[in-house]
């Protein structure tokens, strides 16, 4: 098992290292929450996008996510994103008021698969796939660095999927670990210059 582990570690470094140091330290500006609204959906249902959090300790961890929903609620720009109680990633936001979702190109889908795969209870994932951590411009939880769209998010609001309300079609939960549904405020997206193209070829 740990020989697969150390393989899986390898393999992810070396894809991703080549593409990933050029775009290291790119400008990131700032765009309307609708911007890449479109190349955010298509990439949450494949490979998935990356949730960032980071606890009372500091460390981040990223958390690969597939189930996300963003739209307005009270009148503020909302992404709302889906965790299960056994997640190292619940552990961590329940000690924070925000997270960050990022939107990985196309050569980080190694990592995004890596971040699915492992926890974060078990080593350090950002560092096993070369990622580093981008400070946040509105939030405490930082971004990563290189991923062309980045959604800062405060927490307002959160609530966990009730069972007895749950439509008898939703068979997400065989074993119980109902997700916690986390409401963050969207109060900056930011974006690298080319954006579009990197995600057009995604
Ligand atoms: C494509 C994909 C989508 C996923 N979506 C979610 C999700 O929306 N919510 C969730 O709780 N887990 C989701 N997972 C599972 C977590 O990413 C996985 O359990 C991860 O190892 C948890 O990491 P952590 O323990 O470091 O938080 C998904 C996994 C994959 C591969």
């Amino acid at each position: 098992m740990l020989y697969y582990i150390q393989q899986m570690t390898h393999r992810c470094l070396l894809t991703i290292r080549a593409h990933y140091e050029e775009e290291r330290n790119m400008p990131y500006g700032t765009v309307a929450y609708t911007t890449y609204l479109k190349e955010t959906l298509a990439l949450l249902e494949d490979p998935g996008l990356l949730l960032v959090t980071a606890g009372s300790a500091g460390r981040a961890n990223a958390m690969t996510i597939g189930w996300a929903t963003i739209g307005v609620v009270w009148g503020k720009h909302v992404m709302t994103v889906l965790v299960r109680p056994s997640r190292h990633t619940y552990t961590l936001i329940e000690q924070s008021d925000s997270f960050t979702v990022c939107v990985p190109r196309p050569d980080m889908h190694p990592a995004v698969e890596y971040c699915g795969e492992y926890s974060g209870r078990d080593g350090d994932k950002l560092a096993a796939c070369n990622l580093t951590v981008l400070p946040s411009t509105r939030v405490r939880a930082p971004g990563i660095d290189g991923c062309p769209v980045i959604y800062e998010c405060r927490i307002v609001h959160k609530n966990d999927v009730n069972p007895t309300s749950l439509a008898k079609d939703i068979t997400a939960y065989p074993t119980g670990n109902y997700h916690r549904l986390y409401y963050g405020e969207i109060l900056a997206v930011r974006a690298v210059p080319n954006a579009a193209e990197i995600l057009g070829n995604a």
